[in-house]
């Protein structure tokens, strides 16, 4: 176990065994709809690699990268593109994957640009809710876990780009941000 651990969170198999029910529902879902599973950068980059291990139906995958506009920590709902679609979204049953949702104002924003585009469907899983934050109204689909208002990291969750490669999710010691 590394020594930078106050509490684990999510274990490694707790995660797994989520993904694989996810995974049975999205399946049934999407049957015969040739999906286009979008993934948001960086942090979903780990549960969309095994969440798509778990779809049993032909999905295509695309890959986003977004960043909050302002100077403060907390996201302003103003969203940049920083790497767009490489895929015409136009009649396509889109499934948005992302680690967690906390203000909601990332994929508020990215679900109103999507629509805009006038895809066929449009829903969203993500591993993470962190429902206490939430600044906007957002219909989530499929939800992994519903966590505290902790500071968390692993599994794709970052805090200066580091922890993104653990394999469960936990809260590290004070130690490591102050
Ligand atoms: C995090 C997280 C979600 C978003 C949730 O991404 O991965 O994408 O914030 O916050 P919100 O609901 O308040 O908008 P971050 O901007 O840290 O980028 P990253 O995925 O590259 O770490
Ligand atoms: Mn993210
Ligand atoms: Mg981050």
């Amino acid at each position: 176990m590394r020594n930078d651990v106050l509490e684990v969170v999510l274990s490694e198999e707790e995660i797994q065994n989520k993904i694989i029910e996810l995974g049975k529902q999205i399946s049934k879902d999407y049957e015969g709809k040739n999906p286009l599973a979008i993934c948001v950068l960086k942090g979903a980059v780990m549960f969309m690699g095994d969440l798509l291990k778990r779809i049993e139906t032909d999905v295509e995958i695309d890959f986003m990268a977004v960043s909050s506009y302002g100077s403060s920590t907390e996201s302003s709902g103003v969203v940049k593109i920083v790497k767009d679609l490489d895929t015409e979204v136009a009649g396509r049953h889109v499934l948005i994957v992302e680690d967690i949702i906390d203000s909601g104002l990332t994929l508020s924003y990215l679900s109103d640009m999507l629509h805009r585009r006038n895809c066929a469907s449009l829903k969203i899983v993500t591993l993470l809710d962190k429902p206490h934050r939430r600044k906007v109204d957002l219909h989530i689909d499929y939800r992994g876990f519903e966590v505290e208002d902790a500071f968390l990291v692993g599994y794709g969750l970052d805090y200066g780009e580091k922890y993104r490669n653990v394999p469960f999710i936990f809260i590290p010691k004070p130690e490591v941000y102050s």
